[in-house]
């Protein structure tokens, strides 16, 4: 649809008034001022009257696999931001991660604009359930999976960890499942046994599992189902 009709549609203004405040530079479309009335809007433009949103904007839901050396914030530090893999999409205003990882972590990261929605995720209280595959510098301890279960005293904490299920593949090969993001606390989990983690990777967060067909650093949204999984 041309600017100047959405913008009547959306704020009941006259096709008059609308040239008017495009003249005016009081449009945005994705950020930027728009003074061309035939600028065409479509379903991923966010067009903004004088500072307010017009229109319903869909909510959008990524799932990225995350590459090591990027950071989850969503600007460049002093490594990239995870948000330029998101190169073809349109639009990347308002977007934000949904569970952070560490720059040398590798997986699955949710992006979202949905504020509810990766509270869902990320909030303690939610016990969203996450699984990391990690890989040890040295040979697993006898006891881990019960300690894992029973909870782990972590450096620097008042409370052992929740219970959390590990899954020995090998004795330097495991999946581990945790319900809290605590800071770094795979790495320390690890470290409370004595042990070191040399490379860790998200593979699922509650029914959402890390696509097998993407690449790392590459990305796609998420089906109806899966953005409807954290609500359950
Ligand atoms: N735990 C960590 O130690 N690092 C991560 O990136 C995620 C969980």
């Amino acid at each position: 649809m041309r600017l100047d009709k959405f913008i009547c549609h959306h704020s009941g203004i006259s096709r008059a008034e609308a040239k008017r405040v495009l003249r005016q530079d009081l449009v945005t479309c994705n950020g930027e001022a728009v003074r061309n009335g035939a600028y065409k809007v479509t379903a991923e433009t966010e067009v903004e009257l004088d500072g307010q949103l017009l229109g319903e904007v869909k909510k959008r839901y990524i799932m990225l696999n995350k590459v090591t050396d990027t950071i989850c914030s969503t600007v460049d530090e002093e490594y990239p931001s995870v948000i330029n893999f998101l190169d073809e999409l349109p639009n990347t205003r308002g977007l934000h991660i949904a569970g952070r990882l560490d720059v040398d972590t590798t997986g699955l990261v949710p992006i979202t604009d949905d504020g509810q929605w990766s509270h869902q995720i990320t909030s303690p209280k939610k016990q969203c359930a996450k699984r990391y595959r990690v890989w040890l510098a040295e040979p697993l301890c006898a006891d881990a999976e019960q300690q894992v279960e029973q909870g782990i005293q972590l450096h620097g904490e008042d409370e052992l960890t929740k219970p959390g299920i590990l899954e020995r593949i090998d004795d330097t090969e495991v999946l581990l499942t945790i319900t809290e993001g605590k800071y770094h606390q795979v790495k320390r989990m690890f470290a409370a046994m004595g042990n070191k983690v040399v490379g860790l990777h998200r593979e699922q967060i509650g029914e959402i599992e890390l696509d097998e067909t993407l690449y790392e650093g590459e990305w796609r949204e998420l089906t109806e189902e899966e953005i409807q999984s954290v609500w359950q």
